[in-house]
């Protein structure tokens, strides 16, 4: 049994500091037209992964890649997804632009958040995608604690990625869960930050942090940044057991591991050491390794940057529009 904290469960509408930006919408509505290039890289090149999460993205990208792949497999060519909490959209941009490769015909993708700014970026991103044949993507402001639109087993993988659910209260993840299951007939994939992860600035580089703050009995951060803005809002970390019982009520868990155990913490800092001592290529092969050996080791996973929990739906898909029932 691990000791780390355990959450109160708190709200996600929590009391302020005094000139801070306390509300996550707000936050990510204020991060700027470079947040996409922060979190996801280059948004020209979607499938080059060398953003800050480029080990995480690539892992993540495997386990998305494959399932999209084993439902093209069974002979499938429609494909619906779903990603809560989205940001800018880049996800589900790379999983149209994959299924369209794969040969599905048809494509039917919403992406949704809380902050419009993120769905604006989104709506921007997917300009030259949502007109294709075949391909009906959309984004939209919504709440992922909000009952969602879509129909009972109707979307094959559903998506909520790089910590959208640790802004949620945690009291909410059951209801959460069952909502998600609900509308899931495939599979749902989601990260969230572990309990022994090393800190994040969120919306801007760590370098820019003057002040950061987790309280981990009221689930709420604090962040004092350069520039002299504010930040405090609600957010939980979470231990690999912890997330696998939010989901195991309603979903079989198929995989569960921590990505990015040595990457990041063997990664250069470029104000502390020297240039010329960093690409080496065997220390990538050997970081690589030792990756994999470790992933699904407890002792290892609540330190990851990230936590990955893959789980299958226990409901049998919904009958698409236009396909024909067995005899
Ligand atoms: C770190 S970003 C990740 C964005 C995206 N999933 C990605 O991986 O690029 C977390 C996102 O969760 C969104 N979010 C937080 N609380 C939410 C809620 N209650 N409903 C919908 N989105 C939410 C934020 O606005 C933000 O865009």
């Amino acid at each position: 049994m691990s000791n780390w904290p355990v959450s109160n469960g708190v709200g996600h509408s929590i009391p302020g500091v005094a000139g801070a930006t306390d509300d996550v919408a707000n936050i990510y509505n204020q991060a700027g037209d470079d947040y996409v290039s922060y979190a996801d890289g280059d948004p020209s090149q979607p499938f080059a992964f060398d953003g800050l999460h480029a080990y995480a993205d690539r892992c993540v990208w495997a386990a998305l890649e494959t399932k999209l792949a084993d439902l093209r497999a069974t002979g499938a060519s429609s494909v619906r997804f779903l990603d809560a909490g989205c940001g800018p959209g880049t996800w589900l941009c790379r999983l149209v632009l994959r299924a369209r490769s794969l040969g599905f015909s048809s494509i039917t993708a919403r992406g949704f958040d809380i902050a419009q700014a993120q769905i604006k970026r989104a709506r921007l991103a997917a300009r030259n995608l949502s007109g294709l044949p075949g391909v009906n993507l959309m984004f939209d402001v919504a709440d992922l604690a909000d009952r969602l639109p879509e129909s009972d087993a109707s979307v094959d993988l559903t998506l909520c990625l790089y910590s959208a659910l640790s802004h949620l209260p945690v009291a909410s993840l059951k209801d959460i869960s069952a909502e998600i299951a609900r509308v899931t007939s495939g599979h749902f994939i989601t990260t969230v930050r572990p309990v022994g992860s090393t800190p994040t600035a969120f919306v801007d580089s760590l370098e820019n942090v003057r002040r950061l703050k987790q309280d981990h009995v009221r689930d709420r951060c604090e962040i004092d940044l350069s520039d002299g803005r504010r930040l405090a809002f609600g957010f939980h970390l979470f231990t690999a057991v912890e997330l696998r019982n939010h989901f195991s009520g309603c979903f079989d868990i198929e995989d569960l591991r921590g990505l990015d155990l040595f990457h990041c913490r063997f990664a250069p800092d470029l104000r502390w050491n020297p240039v010329r001592s960093l690409g080496d290529s065997h220390l990538a092969d050997e970081l690589e390794r030792l990756e994999k050996a470790c992933t699904a080791r407890p002792e290892f996973m609540d330190r990851a940057a990230h936590l990955l929990l893959v789980a299958r739906s226990r409901r049998a898909a919904a009958p698409k529009a236009g396909s024909v029932a067995p005899a």
